[in-house]
């Protein structure tokens, strides 16, 4: 059968680092707060010239690079974000554009942060579905960008950035052993759209708004809903949580990724926090998550590695990939 396997991957960050001090002028808060709440220290902050688009378009070269190929090797980009350059187009074709690829198709996917597990979960079936070979998946995010600034609740929480991989073709044998993505589990309800949303919008305000969240209400259904979605992947791969070698997991709030493992029964080790780095950068947090532990040797091709995320809608998910 075929399997989409991890060809390369990528990131990139925009140049400004804010640290948590820097939050101390202008709201009232604390970097003990902030740490203790969330384990965020610093996050990435865009300038004017960085864009959802020039980050995406960063991040995607430098997976192609890490994969030795060229936009010309490249057939669908599939960008998960929501935090868009323009209402339409799609930022994936600007991406497209700016990677002076002409041929192909590219879309945008908005699952708020589990975006970039969805967006995985997709280009597996493109490749399956055999209407792509090589797929360029990216999250990237400038969420700093719809943030209401005054409002220390949620301004301390997020960061901007971008992260890469690519997906390609590969013959498998349609065993665990299999490299490339093995199972995948996706679930989203609507009747939670309140508690974490932008108040605005084209067809709505006209604007684009400002985030809003019910952090507490957030926090109270994240770790079961986590739990249940990774449950259910497990079951379809017949693994358990002993046979992972990584837990790469949206990275919101440390307390939320320490709970979801603790309950999972997946050795502290195993998994990869960057969120003291980042702050949630949404639908790149978890490509930004795996450049880290590829860059650092931690994630090893072979290696058994789940992606999970949770976000705006809600939305949720997982996939399991051998890497
Ligand atoms: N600094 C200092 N105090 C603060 C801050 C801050 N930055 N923010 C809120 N507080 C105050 C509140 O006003 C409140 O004060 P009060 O008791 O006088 O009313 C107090 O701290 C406690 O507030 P809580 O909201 O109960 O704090 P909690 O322990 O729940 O932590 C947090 C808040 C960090 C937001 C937590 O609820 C959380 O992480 N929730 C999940 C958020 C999340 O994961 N979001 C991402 C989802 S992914 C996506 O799709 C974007």
């Amino acid at each position: 059968m075929i399997r989409s396997i991890v060809r390369g991957n990528g990131a990139a960050l925009p140049r400004r680092i804010m640290k948590n001090a820097d939050f101390e002028g202008m709201v009232e808060t604390s970097d003990e707060w902030i740490v203790q709440r969330t384990g965020i220290r610093q996050r990435h902050v865009a300038a004017d010239d960085e864009t959802t688009a020039s980050l995406g378009e960063a991040a995607g070269r430098a997976a192609l690079d890490s994969a030795g190929l060229t936009p010309a090797d490249i057939d669908l980009i599939v960008l998960a974000t929501s935090t868009p350059n323009n209402t339409f187009p799609a930022t994936a074709v600007d991406i497209q554009n700016r990677l002076g690829m002409h041929h192909g198709f590219a879309f945008d996917m908005q699952a708020v942060c589990s975006g970039f597990v969805y967006a995985v979960a997709t280009a597996d079936l493109y490749i399956r579905g055999g209407l792509a070979k090589r797929v360029l998946v990216i999250g990237s995010e400038t969420f700093s960008r719809i943030l209401d600034w005054s409002d220390r609740s949620t301004c301390v929480l997020f960061g901007d950035g971008a992260g890469a991989v690519v997906l390609e073709a590969a013959q498998g044998t349609g065993g665990i052993a299999d490299r490339g993505v093995l199972a995948a589990s996706l679930r989203s309800d609507g009747v939670h759209k309140e508690k974490l949303f932008v108040d605005g919008g084209p067809s709505t305000t006209g604007t684009v708004g400002h985030l809003k969240m019910e952090g507490r209400e957030v926090f109270k259904h994240a770790v079961g809903m986590i739990t249940d979605v990774i449950e259910a992947t497990f079951a379809q791969a017949g693994i358990t949580a002993q046979d992972l070698d990584w837990f790469v997991p949206h990275q919101a709030n440390k307390r939320i990724i320490d709970a979801s493992a603790k309950k999972l029964g997946i050795a502290e080790q195993k998994v990869v926090v960057t969120v003291d780095l980042h702050g949630n950068t949404s639908a790149a947090s978890v490509p930004l998550a795996l450049s880290v532990a590829v860059a650092d040797g931690r994630i090893k091709k072979g290696d058994l590695v789940l992606l999970e995320a949770m976000g705006g809608g809600f939305t949720w998910g997982a996939v399991l990939l051998r890497w």
